[in-house]
């Protein structure tokens, strides 16, 4: 029994650090990843090669102009916004879909900061 307290008070110490890691944490591409896939592949391809109807390929994302997959149906507002796309103009679109481009025809963002940090992050990984 004695050495149960001190035990329960590392395991405590244990959690606390745990907890306090996401908000101290790097940009976790392996984590932006997993995020990609769970919430942005079901209308996005990393492929040129791989078209969806539901969204434009994301292959060379940055330093690619707004709207410039051919054949993609693109909103007029993203047609019109003369965005390059960069690490800040793609986080600023994941905050807030609309409020960079409005009339967007994407529906979804991502709340999160750190999602959206580590989605950039994994983004910025892949082969330019
Ligand atoms: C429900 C479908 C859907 C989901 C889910 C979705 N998007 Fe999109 N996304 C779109 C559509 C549609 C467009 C084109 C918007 C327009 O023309 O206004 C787009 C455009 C983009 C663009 C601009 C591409 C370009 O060619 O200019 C980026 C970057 C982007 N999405 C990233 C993401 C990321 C990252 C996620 C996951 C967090 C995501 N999207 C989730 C549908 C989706």
């Amino acid at each position: 029994m004695r050495f149960l307290f001190p035990m329960l008070g590392l395991a405590a110490l244990a959690g606390l650090a745990l907890h306090a890691a996401p908000a101290l944490a790097q940009a976790d591409a392996a984590q932006g990843q997993k995020l990609f896939q769970q919430r942005c592949t079901i209308c996005h391809s990393l492929s040129a090669a791989q078209k969806k109807p539901t969204g434009p390929h994301l292959e060379k994302l940055f330093g690619r102009k707004a709207a410039a997959v051919e054949d993609f149906n693109y909103s007029a507002g993203m047609k019109a916004s003369n965005i390059v796309w960069d690490e800040k103009s793609v986080t600023d679109y994941l905050a807030g879909p609309a409020k960079l481009v409005p009339g967007t025809t994407m529906p979804v963002g991502v709340p999160q900061a750190a999602d959206r940090e580590d989605i950039v992050a994994y983004l910025k990984s892949l082969p330019k």
